[in-house]
């Protein structure tokens, strides 16, 4: 499997499909809208909005990565709703003004270069009125799977992996991201902290999806196998609490974002 189909495989049931029930909770799908899914990954929020049955006039996931994008197609196939996968820069966006009613975007603003422009184009592409909803993971002092995930990959791989994982928790001030959502156009900016309580079965096997699978998955691959081992037994070790033998059940907390075009 390579990264995409791991990250959707384990970590889009796990992190991801949670979340974007979320965001639909706090901004449901109608009838005749047109969507975009920003930084829209393997298409999580998309398929979430699909499964509610709505019946929208446009869907449509933008993303960076061509590998994420060929998961999302073909998870779409045989979806009732044509989806229009779109490779483009969240920052310089491939549409006509006023183009979507509702857009979602999960756990993306935080690695975006250049986060205030992003917004800007977003708003550009939205009708006025239109709703956005948007999470972003809070520090790593309220995410104990993320600081344990970045403890271990920092001992037991390098310092850069263990970086690419705090950089999740990279944007968890409430006014920083007020301030750029109004920065860009956009009004009623609501900032929500919001814990869900996620899981997986299998600890050992969520490791290895997850720390196996992300940017730092050539460099584990290439490790010996009790190298490995120890990687994955300190990051369960880490948990403490939160993995109870086998299973893992952790808190993952993130500002969700709503507000209006
Ligand atoms: C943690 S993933 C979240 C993906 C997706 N929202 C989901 O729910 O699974 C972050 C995504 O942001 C994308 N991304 C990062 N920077 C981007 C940018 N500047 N423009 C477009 N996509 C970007 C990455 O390619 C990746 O798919």
């Amino acid at each position: 499997m390579d990264f995409a189909e791991t990250y959707d495989s384990v970590l889009v049931p796990v992190i991801f499909q949670p979340w974007a029930r979320e965001l639909i909770r706090r901004v449901p799908p109608r009838d005749g809208m047109r969507f975009l899914d920003l930084a829209c990954g393997t298409g999580a929020a998309t398929r979430e909005v699909l499964a509610t049955g709505v019946s929208p006039t446009a869907m449509t996931g933008v993303d960076m990565a061509a590998g994420m994008l060929d998961v999302a197609r073909a998870k779409t196939r045989a979806a009732s709703v044509e989806v229009n996968w779109i490779e483009a820069d969240a920052a310089k966006l491939p549409f006509p003004d006023d183009q979507f009613d509702t857009a979602y975007c999960q756990q993306a603003l935080q690695f975006f270069p250049d986060r205030a422009q992003a917004l800007k184009e977003l708003r550009r592409v939205l009708v006025g009125g239109a709703s956005v909803a948007f999470c972003v993971t809070t520090g790593l002092e309220e995410n104990p799977l993320l600081r344990s995930q970045a403890d271990a990959l920092e001992r037991h791989v390098d310092e850069a992996a263990g970086a690419a994982v705090r950089a999740i928790c990279s944007l968890s001030d409430t006014e920083e991201i007020r301030a750029l959502f109004e920065d860009a156009g956009f009004e009623d900016v609501e900032v929500d902290r919001v814990s869900l309580t996620l899981s997986h079965p299998d600890g050992r096997v969520y490791a290895a999806g997850a720390m196996g699978g992300m940017h730092t998955g050539d460099k584990i691959a290439g490790m010996p196998r009790e190298a490995v081992d120890a990687c994955f037994d300190d990051f369960l070790a880490g948990l403490g609490e939160c993995f109870d033998g086998v299973g893992i059940e952790f808190p993952h907390v993130a500002n969700v974002v709503v507000a209006r075009a």
